[in-house]
């Protein structure tokens, strides 16, 4: 593929609603200044559930408008968007992606108890990408797996700290803490939302694992290497888009940064 130098680019970020946020705010802490464009395609949320060939046609469509606004890379901000349809992305589109890894190599590393835990959607947890990875980092360790079915929902509904999410997230955590899991791999980006409330109901002793810092400092990489990125001065400046409602997006934006007046949100139809 050939790459061509890059400066004051945006970079592209989607997810099938605001879960992509829990990367964006890891990646506006590495990279001051930086234009970012954001998009939830929240029309067609939850992709969990979808099949394969939907999601590779809603990622494409996606990655599309991003790159008709300008953006030199695409973070992939979404598991399964990424296990769906990241390598049909980079055979289609002439510019690096960046996708979501589970984290199942440090979980099964540092684990103590020789248990680790995963929640991810059904998607994710039936992918190529995940079980390869399993089989390459986790053979030595024992993996329970749950499908967080209806957390992206809750969380899409601005629902992070009530009683149904909690109860939801009781039946999905307290297997694996009863099965002796020291560690939890956050396999979707809407859960780091709920890593309070998954904490409390792990307990202390458990380490919960939340991807998004190391997506975000391999985007960080790439982008310095292809002469993208040079820290600014200036304030960070995203422009949102939704394919439906903005108002969980906004939101949640707005507690994750107070640079909020600066950013643009927009609904559109694609
Ligand atoms: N944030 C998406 C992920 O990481 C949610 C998937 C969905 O929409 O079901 O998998």
């Amino acid at each position: 593929m050939q790459i061509t130098k890059f400066d004051n680019k945006p970079i592209g970020i989607f997810d099938s609603g605001v879960g992509g946020l829990s990367v964006w705010r890891e990646l506006i802490k590495l990279m001051p200044g930086q234009e970012f464009i954001y998009i939830a395609d929240n029309a067609y949320c939850p992709y969990g559930p979808k099949p394969k060939e939907e999601i590779i046609e809603r990622s494409s469509r996606v990655t599309e408008f991003l790159i008709e606004r300008g953006a030199a890379i695409v973070v992939v901000a979404c598991n399964t968007a990424t296990s769906a349809a990241i390598s049909t992305l980079r055979s289609r589109f002439c510019i690096p992606f960046v996708g979501m890894e589970p984290a199942v190599k440090p979980a099964a590393n540092f684990s103590k108890s020789g248990v680790i835990g995963v929640l991810a959607t059904k998607g994710t947890l039936s992918g190529d990408l995940y079980n390869n990875t399993l089989e390459r980092y986790a053979s030595n360790v024992e993996v329970i797996e749950m499908a967080g079915t209806g957390l992206v929902q809750l969380v899409e509904e601005g629902k992070l700290d009530t009683p149904d999410t909690e109860i939801l997230l009781n039946k999905y955590i307290k297997p694996m803490v009863e099965a002796g899991a020291d560690h939890i791999v956050l396999g979707c980006t809407h859960y780091p939302f709920l890593i309070n409330l998954i904490q409390k109901i792990a307990g202390e002793g458990v380490t919960i694992i939340d991807p998004a810092p190391a997506v975000a400092r391999r985007t960080y990489t790439l982008a310095c290497d292809l002469g993208l990125f040079k820290a600014r001065e200036t304030f960070f400046n995203t422009t949102f888009y939704a394919t439906g409602s903005i108002d969980v997006l906004k939101l949640l934006a707005g507690r994750i940064s107070p640079d909020i007046p600066n950013y643009s949100f927009n609904e559109m139809n694609i």
